[in-house]
């Protein structure tokens, strides 16, 4: 079939699905917007559909109206504001997973009977770029009995290794909606002073991850002087491009991909999408590759940088719930944590606001907490492990947990815990036997 033939509608893809199928979309930007604005059209004859989503931009009826909920359950691999929304009204669960190994684990208990997702237009050879992520979704596709495409101007090109080939697509539906773009958010006062107190351990010729949120940004804007950085990362942001730009990223240091920068999804604003289109400098690798520790520890001087919800004073970092309530995901936390530790002189950092400001369930009130914590919220999923554990920052300074006792590491911790917290957090910590009385 040629590429006219494969073209349909957004409508005639939904009339495809059939009660029970299980289908998998794309990761953030490549989730397969025409497919699932109309999917709800159907519900009226589905039943029992499950949708697997990852990091969705945006709600649908499908995911989250409850007159559908009959029709369709979803789950995800890592929640987003839609997801948490959907399930609070029980229409999904949670695929807790580590990156490097999401697609593998998955397909091991169901193969996909649907993939659906979002992708750059086919170039003249018949090769259609997936554009923002290469995580598990090549893997999907060769396991899905049906391949269907929303190919898109708008989506970069981007080189690597996910290419479908033109006769590996069974449908092809053409669109025109703008690549979903992050808002550029200036990173706060606290977001600088940790940007700031990471910046000294990061020197020229080191070879980045950094994660999602404010604190990972704010460090970016730091680093613009630097010579010879490399990317290794889970997600290309905005501010890695910027990096680039300002000649601080080069890549000539790096052992793997020498003068690329890496990663598996790309996730920023439209400037950083017309950056990735056909530019051979950016590789999309398969996120099995990018984020597998082994992969990652063999570039050298490899700086992982991630963020998290509270940390225990054993130093366990609860980074995706908040207690048993979901909030995201754990991602490539783990995969990028332990990867960096692997290598040569490489770096692990989690950062956090030394508290937050919360709702009181009883007064209705917030209140600020503190973050670090004597134990984590009862439920709270420990994203990185207190074995894995290496630097923790907070606005008042850096613990480096690398080989501590669990003594030196209360200490440490309380010490980064905001002032006004400390000699509770020492008390408690003396209650529950985590340290004795000497
Ligand atoms: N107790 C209760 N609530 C807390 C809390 C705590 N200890 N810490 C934060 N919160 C609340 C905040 O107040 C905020 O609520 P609000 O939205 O009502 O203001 C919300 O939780 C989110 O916190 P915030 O610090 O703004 O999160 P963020 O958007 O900066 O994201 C993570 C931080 C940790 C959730 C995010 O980085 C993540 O998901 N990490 C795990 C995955 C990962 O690291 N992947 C790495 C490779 S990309």
């Amino acid at each position: 079939m040629n590429y006219k033939d494969k073209l349909i509608t957004a409508q005639q893809a939904v009339d495809m699905v059939k009660s029970g199928d299980y289908i998998v979309t794309g990761l953030g930007c490549s989730t397969a917007d025409a497919f699932f604005s109309h999917l709800h059209l159907a519900a009226d004859r589905l039943k029992d559909v499950v949708i697997s989503t990852c990091l969705p931009m945006k709600d649908y009826p499908c995911f989250s109206d409850p007159a559908y909920t009959d029709s369709f359950f979803h789950d995800s691999w890592f929640y987003s504001p839609a997801t948490r929304k959907a399930h609070k009204m029980g229409s999904t669960s949670f695929v807790p997973n580590c990156l490097h190994f999401a697609g593998t684990k998955r397909l091991a208990h169901r193969q996909p009977n649907i993939y659906v997702g979002a992708a750059a237009m086919p170039d003249e050879h018949g090769n259609i770029s997936l554009s923002c992520s290469n995580t598990y979704e090549m893997q999907m596709i060769a396991a899905a009995d049906l391949v269907i495409l929303e190919i898109n101007p708008n989506y970069p090109r981007t080189f690597g290794d996910a290419f479908v080939r033109l006769d590996e697509a069974d449908h092809l539906i053409e669109v025109d909606y703008e690549v979903p773009a992050l808002p550029d958010v200036p990173p706060n006062e606290k977001d600088k002073v940790i940007g700031g107190l990471i910046a000294p351990y990061i020197k020229d010729g080191d070879c980045l991850q950094l994660g999602i949120g404010g604190m990972p940004n704010a460090l970016a804007e730091m680093l613009m002087d630097k010579k010879d950085l490399g990317i290794h990362t889970e997600m290309l942001t905005t501010n890695m491009m910027k990096l680039f730009q300002a000649g601080a990223v080069s890549g000539r240091k790096k052992q793997l991909q020498n003068g690329k920068m890496v990663c598996t999804f790309i996730m920023g604003s439209k400037e950083l999408y017309e950056f990735c289109h056909d530019n051979p400098s950016v590789e999309v690798l398969a996120g099995s590759y990018t984020n597998d520790p082994y992969v990652i520890g063999q570039n050298d001087n490899m700086i992982s940088i991630n963020a998290t919800l509270e940390v225990d004073l054993t130093g366990q970092c609860a980074s995706e719930s908040i207690g048993s309530t979901q909030f995201s995901g754990t991602g490539g936390q783990t995969d990028t944590a332990t990867g960096a530790q692997k290598s040569k002189n490489g770096k692990s950092f989690i950062c956090l606001y030394s508290t937050a400001m919360v709702k009181n369930p009883q007064t209705g009130e917030r209140e600020e907490i503190s973050k670090i914590v004597a134990q984590l919220k009862p439920g709270a999923a420990v994203s990185l492990s207190r074995n894995d554990v290496d630097y923790v920052v907070t606005e008042y300074g850096v613990a480096a947990l690398r080989g501590t006792n669990i003594r030196e590491r209360v200490e440490l911790l309380i010490g980064i815990a905001h002032p006004k917290f400390r000699d509770q957090l020492r008390q408690q910590a003396l209650e529950l036997g985590i340290i004795s009385q000497r």
